[in-house]
């Protein structure tokens, strides 16, 4: 009975058809959307706003928490509906419109969406569509498998529409700590100092006034479709695993490490698997998007406590987790992004920050976004949060892509999402290299002699002499043929084909 879910009992005149309540989102207006990251998206709303969208000529701005499941960002953007995206996507079709220039996608720090909402800097919400377990008495809403830019969604928009999804259980109520920043300048220091601290409240705190209408869904959430790890993300798991190791010999850390913080995608989760097969025990999370490894972890006794903003499962362990909740939801708690991904929470709590790299350069600079300069994969994310503020900020990518013909270390990144700044190891799978406390001569000297694939370490070679000897300087780089490599894969699909051009014209 969805009335048992919708405490205030005025509301129950407002429990409308997802067509309806669609009607509340006009031509030109900014909606904000639960969902981080396939988790916890409003459903069935979005779904009938673009079935309008093929019968109407109107668009909007989307913000979320990050990526949608269901498929909903693909049937938006083919509906025509988006004009605008906002903070992160991780979709083939809207990918597509966005490359077209089609839609245009702002990509965001996470934490920053709201802050910027807050502050005016970005335009006003009129409508928050917000996926929930339960409207309370107070009509505070219980969120679903993720928290986003929810509370601050909710709390600002003009109208709300909630989404009571009726396959979940009203026992995720407790996971949840909604705390939201102080307003500037009177804001005190955010009150978490261990990842299990609760600073706020279990819901999101809400008028039932502001509630323009409910809807009932019963669709889950989509599982995710990470690949499981493969010879060489077990390779890049075992040096992060070995060079941790060390790090406990040497006592700058302890066998039970430091909060961990691991990116989306099949790597980041294949390197969280690894932990299982350490000797490091009592482990704690303080992440973004919590994958199957958190769960991986819990079961082999490793992990003690995750913090997170969204449970992103595949469907074998969706169904798992869910069937017995009750022996992990004393030891996770769902945040808001913004609280999640905050760098003085990160820098505070000291994190030991992975993400994937799309690719990365000799001096440590990082590309997580751009294909070949131009082309957006998924967005920032959540990875410059962590990366800037960790104690130690790993990046990992396999050392080549598309069956050898790209690798991932290049003289110089197309696109620059994480500078040599914030960049401390990078691993492939042939090895790690170490970057901090090293000038950037040394470090393309560690990254050549670790991370390379032996395919591409003569032709970085090549070019890191030929920089040092005919440019030096404090960051040698030749500009003629610093992207030499990503132009070989333009022209001839290969970047090991590097020399061809040069050979040519040399004739
Ligand atoms: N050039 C071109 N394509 C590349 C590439 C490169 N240097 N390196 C990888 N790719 C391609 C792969 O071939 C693959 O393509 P496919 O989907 O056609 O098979 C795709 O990128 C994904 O790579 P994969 O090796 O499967 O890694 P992943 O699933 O772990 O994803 C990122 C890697 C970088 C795309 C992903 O981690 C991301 O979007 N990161 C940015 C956001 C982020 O870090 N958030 C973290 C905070 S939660």
């Amino acid at each position: 009975m969805y009335q048992d879910r919708i405490k205030p009992r005025s509301l129950w005149a407002k429990v409308v058809t997802p067509e309806e309540a669609a009607l509340h989102i006009k031509d030109g207006m900014t909606v904000g959307m639960s969902g981080f990251t396939r988790a916890g998206e409003a459903k069935a709303v979005p779904m009938a706003l673009a079935e309008r969208g093929r019968r109407e000529n109107f668009k909007i701005s989307l913000l979320t928490g990050a990526s949608l499941g269901n498929d909903l960002d693909k049937t938006l953007a083919e509906a025509n509906v988006l004009a605008r995206r906002m903070p992160f996507q991780a979709d083939p079709a809207l990918r597509k419109r966005i490359n077209a220039g089609e839609v245009m996608f702002v990509d965001q720090h996470l934490s920053e969406t709201v802050e910027m909402i807050r502050s005016r800097q970005l335009g006003p919400i009129d409508v928050a569509i917000i996926e929930a377990v339960m409207i309370k008495e107070d009509g505070s809403i219980v969120p679903t498998t993720s928290v986003g830019n929810s509370a601050t969604f909710a709390m600002l928009a003009e109208k709300v529409i909630v989404e009571i999804n009726m396959t979940l259980s009203p026992d995720l109520e407790g996971m949840h700590d909604i705390y939201i920043p102080t307003r500037r300048p009177f804001r005190g220091p955010i009150p978490i100092t261990n990842p299990r601290d609760r600073a706020g409240m279990p819901s999101i705190p809400l008028d039932p006034s502001r509630i323009a209408a409910v809807v009932i869904s019963a669709k889950q959430d989509s599982c995710s479709n990470i690949a499981p790890p493969d010879d060489e993300t077990k390779a890049i798991a075992r040096h992060l695993s070995d060079f941790l190791g060390n790090e406990v010999a040497k006592a700058r850390l302890s066998t039970s490490l430091a909060p961990l913080q691991a990116g989306i995608g099949s790597i980041a989760n294949a390197v969280m698997h690894g932990f299982i097969d350490t000797d490091f025990h009592d482990l704690t999370m303080y992440s973004e998007v919590l994958q199957d490894s958190t769960f991986d972890l819990f079961d082999a006794g490793k992990l003690t406590f995750a913090s997170g903003s969204s449970l992103t499962l595949s469907q074998e362990r969706n169904a798992q987790v869910f069937a017995d909740f009750s022996r992990y939801k004393n030891r996770l708690v769902l945040r808001p992004q913004e609280i999640s991904n905050h760098p003085e929470v990160i820098r505070r709590l000291g994190l030991i920050a992975i993400n994937t790299a799309l690719e990365a350069d000799i001096y440590g600079n990082v590309n997580s976004t751009h294909v070949m300069g131009s082309q957006m994969m998924n967005g920032i994310g959540g990875s410059g949060d962590f990366a800037r503020n960790a104690y130690l900020s790993v990046f990992v990518t396999k050392s080549t892509a598309k069956d050898g013909r790209i690798s991932s270390i290049v003289p110089f990144v197309s696109h620059v999402d994480h500078c040599e700044h914030d960049v401390d190891l990078i691993i492939t799978e042939q090895g790690l290299a170490d970057l901090r406390g090293l000038a950037p001569r040394e470090r393309a000297k560690t990254v050549l002699a670790n991370c390379i694939h032996p395919d591409y370490r003569d032709i970085i070679g090549d070019y890191m002499r030929d920089a040092e000897r005919t440019v030096g300087g404090q960051t040698p780089h030749i500009l003629e043929r610093a992207f030499e490599m990503h132009m070989a894969y333009r022209d001839h699909g290969d970047m090991r084909q590097v020399g061809l051009d040069r050979a040519a014209a040399a004739e």
